[in-house]
């Protein structure tokens, strides 16, 4: 795994974790680099890491090492994946409000590399819902996270918080760059499910039905494939279109699986799909789709579905999101 992987510590009493971490991901043949927060140097000292990773270890943000670059852009970009490990709830509400006052939070607003996050923190923390609310607001704005685990907490708790054991978090970094067995690794895909509204007058909303569930299957799929998915469901129309934009900058290659179905009323916005793999279900769309899905209805309530003149059952929504995953990534691949 000849990758480049940006270690982000913050500072919970799972930061001892996060040296082991940098020690199985360097013998998996990872380059590995580590910043660390002032609450993380309180835990473990930053030799450890400098040892273990064999690179000099940031945690100050004006520490310019190298007059030849700005260091937080340098890493930003350096940079295959991002790994915050383990995450504070601090670390993760600074995230979530676009704050950057130390080098950790400064450097994930620069990059466009995929980010993963794992928590790690007491139980009530985890369940607290300011805490709840920055996690879904991250995952909104495209953020994997790798879960905690169950378990005794360092706190006395049992429950779950716990940092994910390190040979679990390398083995899932492993997948995710191993394009032999997964054949969407390192990929961004963007899934837009369910029903979108379209705003009628300052009171009403517009909406069609819509459960949902193909584009739900199509984002597991997309996920067992080995992709970085990022679902947005029954929203806005305008927000959608404006969030569809800033993806196209910061995820030029995504593949779009338009899965959503909009209302058909006068004045409905047309989403763009100019320059992206989309996938669309005869929404009417600017630019051209890689496939265009055809139904009786609204593909959620379909039986069958035509992809180029060739039927597909759409009963089973997962066998549905086999088939046409397998599609794609043979067309992609021509
Ligand atoms: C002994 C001890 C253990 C802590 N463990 C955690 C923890 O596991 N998770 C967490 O979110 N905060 C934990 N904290 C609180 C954070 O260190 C604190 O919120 C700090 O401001 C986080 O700063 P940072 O996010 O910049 O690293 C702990 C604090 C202490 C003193």
């Amino acid at each position: 795994m000849n990758k480049n992987i940006l270690l982000c510590v913050s500072g919970g009493i799972a930061v001892y974790k996060a040296v082991a971490l940098v020690s199985k991901l360097s013998q998996a043949g990872a380059n590995v680099k580590v910043v660390m927060t002032a609450s993380a140097r309180q835990f473990v000292n930053p030799l450890s890491f400098q040892v273990m990773s064999k690179n000099d270890v940031y945690f100050d943000t004006f520490d310019e090492k190298d007059s030849r670059v700005i260091a937080h852009i340098d890493l930003a970009d350096w940079a295959d994946l991002i790994l915050v490990a383990p995450a504070t709830a601090n670390i993760i509400g600074k995230l979530a409000n676009g704050i950057a006052d130390d080098m950790i939070t400064t450097t994930l607003l620069a990059t466009t590399a995929p980010v993963w996050i794992a928590p790690a923190m007491n139980v009530h923390m985890y369940d607290h819902p300011a805490v709840k609310r920055n996690l879904d607001r991250l995952s909104a704005d495209g953020y994997q996270f790798i879960e905690p685990s169950e378990g005794f907490l360092a706190c006395g708790y049992v429950g779950k918080g716990r940092l994910e054991e390190p040979e679990k978090i390398t083995a899932l970094v492993q997948d995710f760059f191993s394009g032999k067995t997964k054949p969407l690794a390192g990929q961004t895909v963007l899934v837009i499910a369910g029903a979108l509204q379209v705003p009628v007058d300052e009171q009403h909303m517009i909406s069609p039905q819509a459960n949902g569930q193909i584009g739900h299957a199509l984002a597991d799929e997309a996920k067992r494939l080995g992709a970085h998915v990022i679902e947005i469901e029954n929203s806005n129309l305008y927000d959608v279109i404006q969030q569809l934009e800033a993806y196209k900058i910061q995820y030029p290659q995504a593949f779009f699986i338009y899965a959503a179905n909009v209302p058909t009323i006068e004045k409905t916005p047309i989403v763009s799909v100019e320059g992206m793999k989309a996938v669309t279900f005869g929404q009417q769309v600017q630019g051209k789709p890689m496939f265009n899905i055809l139904s009786d209805s609204w593909i959620d309530f379909s039986d069958q579905a035509q992809l180029n003149g060739q039927f597909l059952a759409t009963s089973n929504p997962q066998f549905f999101a086999q088939t046409l995953w397998s599609h794609i990534i043979k067309d992609e691949a021509q």
